[in-house]
């Protein structure tokens, strides 16, 4: 895709530190539009994953959902996806369903009048005048922010002007997938369990194996394997773990400049007092011990060959990339707790997580790809300021209906 000519104008925008953009991107202390995952801190994960929650309660019955469903049926919402994608467009359009939001969408832009010259700040324009919401993925880094900036301007001048949201872009940012990945992960750090009760809990049994073992997401040990350097998921949600206190993450990935871990991104976590580790493979030992035995979680990725250039090709040939796989044996090795997220799609050539490890506890993808659903739900609730009404509901729905065991 080419650059448009109209980024120009945001230029000094763009160059900007990150923390300068932030403010531009809120709106009476509500997230406006989402384009990185630093815009979340961790009161606001807190409380999404409490919206998040509430939604997948409450949307189980049927006055439950007819209620969700009434609160942004007057809301339209476009999907611009201009690179593949199932989880994220499904679960969006999902989580726009959930809210009674209607969705339209436009995943080739061939098949739009960019095909006849229109620029692709143009189309989010027009997509502004007939929609309430733009979500959008594409393959250029910065567009999404630049359309931002622009509805921000047309606001100033009074004119029609919708939030952003960003569903993945270029190499940079995948902000809305670190959210459901930080939901995933607080969710399996809570230790709960559906036959919990005053005899037995799945934390208590956690805490005899693992004495040091603590509910929560700090002072954990987290692994991201394999894509590290074109993989924009694990660059969202590292900057998100790296809130936390007492993090300790490690890096394995092949020592190519196409896959390892960015300077950039390693400098930024240690100056946010993470321990950044690095590791050829799940049998480096670290302090002894192999780093597969060690994690608390470990975040599969696949290796991105779309963007492979024709030197890659040469050089991947020359890497033993079993090193990058997990296989049901190394899985038997983790933590019994450990909990493994992929944010999918898994290359099934490749194989980094075999079908064999699906049924493992430890195996949380699946459940991670749902959660996308709620947490999604969450995050729109948060834009269009119907979170408060979600939980009043919620108050009044668990005082009629005492709740089952979570
Ligand atoms: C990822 C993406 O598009 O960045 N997928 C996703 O959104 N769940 C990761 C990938 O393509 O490997």
């Amino acid at each position: 895709m080419d650059i448009d000519p109209g980024f120009l104008e945001f230029e000094s925008r763009l160059s900007r530190p990150l923390n300068l953009k932030i403010p531009d991107l809120q709106h009476g202390g509500r997230l406006r539009h989402v384009l990185f995952a630093s815009q979340f801190n961790l009161p606001l994960l807190d409380r999404l994953g409490k919206v998040a929650d509430r939604i997948r309660t409450i949307a189980k019955s049927r006055e439950g959902h007819r209620f969700l469903n009434s609160l942004l049926s007057h809301k339209r919402a476009m999907l611009y996806f201009s690179q593949p994608s199932t989880r994220t467009f499904l679960s969006f359009s999902a989580a726009c369903q959930i809210l009674g939001i209607a969705c339209n969408e436009v995943r080739d832009p061939a098949t739009s009048s960019e095909s006849k010259g229109e620029s692709p700040l143009d189309s989010i324009r027009m997509f502004s005048s007939y929609f309430d919401l733009v979500i959008m993925r594409s393959p250029v880094s910065q567009f999404a922010e630049c359309c931002a900036y622009m509805m921000n301007e047309l606001e100033q001048e009074d004119r029609r002007s919708v939030p952003i949201v960003n569903a993945g872009s270029g190499k940079d940012e995948h902000p809305t997938q670190a959210l459901l990945d930080m939901y995933t992960i607080q969710r399996a750090f809570e230790f709960r369990h559906e036959r919990d009760s005053s005899q037995w809990s799945k934390y208590d049994e956690m805490r005899s194996k693992y004495p040091n073992v603590r509910r929560g997401i700090d002072h954990k040990i987290i692994g991201f394997c394999g894509d590290l350097r074109r993989g924009r998921t694990m660059r969202s949600l590292a900057q998100l773990l790296a809130l936390h206190q007492e993090m300790t993450m490690i890096f394995i990935a092949p020592k190519h400049p196409s896959l390892s871990m960015p300077d950039d991104l390693k400098q930024l976590l240690m100056d946010s007092g993470v321990r950044v580790l690095e590791a050829d493979s799940f049998e480096t030992p670290i302090g002894g011990v192999p780093v597969i035995e060690q994690l608390d979680c470990l975040y599969m990725t696949r290796i991105q060959t779309e963007h492979n250039s024709a030197q890659d090709k040469v050089d991947f040939a020359a890497i033993d990339f079993t090193n990058y796989k997990l296989t049901r044996s190394l899985v038997q090795r983790m933590k019994e707790y450990a909990a493994i997220l992929h944010p999918f799609p898994r290359d099934k050539e490749f194989g980094e997580i075999p079908p064999a490890v699906d049924r493992d506890p430890r195996a949380h993808y699946f459940r991670q790809a749902r959660n996308g659903m709620w947490a999604r739900a969450a995050l729109l609730a948060h834009i269009f300021d119907v979170d408060g009404a979600i939980s009043d509901y919620y108050e009044d729905y668990t005082k009629r209906k005492p709740l089952a065991p979570p």
